[in-house]
């Protein structure tokens, strides 16, 4: 790994004060909640050493760091996504930066396309589990055991009390199985049927990178995908998808995912 975690924290560390336990990333249009960080420091990426640039509309940015419900957070407002061109370990490096800087327990969001037939645009769905259908891995090449393990276990990934904790602030959250895949186009209606197929709830074009270095570094993990669109692939349930639609219908149901993630975040 040529990307330095500890070169970027002690940039971060003379540019903050402030000394998070949880890091939130905040997925495409899903930005508000940075607003909520009280004394927050606005740290923008491109000071921080090693740390990658946002290139998609919707995405700040910056890292905010301040105070949340009664803890100090670290919030990514705007994530990295493979689809920028970016490579595996460069859309990851943040999760490494934060364990470096001492955080243990992480909590993603993103925008997705809905795939079960039952669900709607605007539904937030916790993550029980997921697909990687990004053909590609962070963790490939020489592991560094001081980091994690060569063959992590990816069983129970998605930390089971923080999922409860999630669904005891918001009673209709749905819960379901993730699959990534690399974007940038939205899937064709034969590649959603076959998706579907394989037992996945909904699609999307992160969060699977970050979940697998966060679990190879033994991080408590939450994630919450905001259903934007259905994604069916089924005759009369086709909808024809846009980033412009994703932002909207992200940007309504921002409102919900913050009091969802200020929940959580409380009753840690
Ligand atoms: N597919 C993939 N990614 C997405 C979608 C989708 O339909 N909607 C939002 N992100």
């Amino acid at each position: 790994m040529t990307l330095d975690a500890k070169a970027a924290v002690s940039a971060i560390g003379a540019l903050t004060k402030h000394r998070p336990t949880v890091a939130v990333v905040l997925g495409s249009g899903l930005g508000a909640l940075a607003e909520d960080v009280q004394n927050a420091d606005r740290i923008p990426y491109e000071r921080i050493p090693g740390w990658k640039r946002s290139t998609v509309l919707g995405h700040a940015g910056q890292l905010v760091v301040g105070g949340l419900e009664g803890k100090t957070v670290a919030v990514m407002q705007g994530r990295l996504h493979y689809y920028e061109g970016y490579d595996m370990q460069e859309i990851t490096f943040p999760v490494r930066v934060f364990k470096a800087w001492g955080i243990e327990t992480i909590i993603l969001t993103n925008a997705c396309g809905g795939l079960n037939p039952t669900y709607k645009a605007g539904d937030l769905m916790v993550i029980s589990d997921h697909i990687n259908f990004m053909a590609g891995n962070p963790l490939r090449g020489a592991n560094d055991d001081a980091l994690g393990p060569r063959f992590p276990d990816m069983v129970g990934a998605y930390t089971e009390e923080l999922r409860r904790l999630a669904h005891e602030v918001d009673k209709d959250l749905r819960e379901g199985v993730y699959v990534a895949v690399a974007g940038p186009n939205f899937e064709t209606p034969a590649e959603l049927r076959m998706l579907r197929r394989w037992g996945a709830d909904a699609v999307g074009m992160s969060t699977v990178p970050e979940v697998l270095v966060a679990r190879h570094s033994s991080m408590r993990i939450l994630a919450i995908a905001t259903v934007t669109d259905m994604a069916t692939g089924l005759p009369g349930l086709i909808d024809h998808v846009s980033h412009e639609e994703v932002l909207k219908i992200a940007d309504a149901a921002g409102k919900r995912l913050a009091s969802v993630v200020k929940g959580v975040v409380r009753r840690l």
